[in-house]
């Protein structure tokens, strides 16, 4: 059984390294997701993992800890209503907006193992004629090493692709490998994946048109939610938009953003004029 001072441990070390904030009706989700790691490194058990990284604090144990304890749970076109709203009318408003500089950025924060930022680039590979001359590029980010080396290296299983992916673009952009799908190089060749913790800032991105941060911020408190779409809205361009996860929403936390409901789906967008949370 892992102790409670096991579990102070590993909560406030989550918390602190990786924003995930639980409790004690969470107590087995440390025991699910750390019992093969504390096996793995060679502990009997899961307090023994954790007295071993209270004594010798080494950054590779605790990103595999970081790593396991993450939700990495992600399909393409997951929810569908967020990339018709992105194809049929926020791509095509910034075609017209960006004219002059023939550029778009995009960011999506927390790509886990990429079927979010490669279903935004097969779209844009769709859209072909219309992006030709404009420099049309995807962040994508993740604080989970495992989940990111699967995103680079675009190998999805069977059950992965039938999961939200219609068959069209399942023929169209991914060559089929015994019984693995792997993403054509057109569609990776948008996307640049790098490891980023939100925990640590991200200013130095610079500015994006359009932010993806889906079925992230659930497992953030209060305060950790406020401070990270703070700083995705002093990001996001004037006429940029904010993508969150069917669950989540920017009210009650920060002023910062305006809801956009359309028939296609929900956004928001930054207000010039800061409102109440
Ligand atoms: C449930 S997945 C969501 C994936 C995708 N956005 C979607 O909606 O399908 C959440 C992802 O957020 C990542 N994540 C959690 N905390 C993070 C942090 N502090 N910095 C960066 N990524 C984080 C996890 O590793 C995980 O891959």
């Amino acid at each position: 059984m892992v102790t409670q001072e096991t579990l102070n441990f590993l909560f406030s070390l989550l918390h602190k390294e990786s924003g995930l904030a639980l409790d004690d009706s969470k107590t087995y989700l440390i025991e699910t997701r750390l019992d093969p790691i504390a096996r793995q490194e060679g502990f009997p058990s899961i307090n023994d993992l954790g007295r071993h990284m209270k004594q010798h604090p080494s950054q590779p144990l605790r990103q595999k800890v970081i790593d396991a304890m993450m939700t990495n749970e992600t399909s393409f076109f997951r929810d569908v209503k967020p990339f018709e709203l992105l194809k049929g009318v926020v791509i095509p408003d910034l075609l017209k907006a960006n004219e002059k500089g023939r550029r778009i950025r995009i960011w999506t924060a927390g790509c886990s193992t990429g079927q979010e930022p490669y279903t935004i680039s097969m779209l844009l590979c769709e859209m072909g004629p219309a992006l030709r001359q404009w420099d049309i590029g995807i962040l994508a980010t993740d604080i989970a090493d495992g989940a990111l080396a699967r995103a680079k290296a675009g190998i999805y299983s069977q059950y992965e692709v039938q999961r939200g992916l219609p068959v069209t673009y399942l023929t169209r952009f991914f060559n089929q490998r015994k019984t693995e799908w792997e993403i054509k190089q057109e569609v990776k060749r948008l996307v640049e994946f790098r490891r980023l913790n939100l925990l640590s800032g991200f200013s130095h991105l610079g500015i994006f048109d359009v932010i993806f941060c889906r079925n992230v911020l659930i497992y953030f408190d209060a305060d950790t939610k406020v401070r990270i779409m703070e700083q995705f809205a002093d990001i996001l361009s004037s006429g940029g938009v904010f993508f969150l996860g069917g669950a989540e929403t920017p009210f009650g936390i920060t002023g910062k953003f305006t809801r956009i409901e359309t028939e296609k789906g929900v956004c928001y967008k930054k207000n010039t004029i800061p409102m109440q949370p």
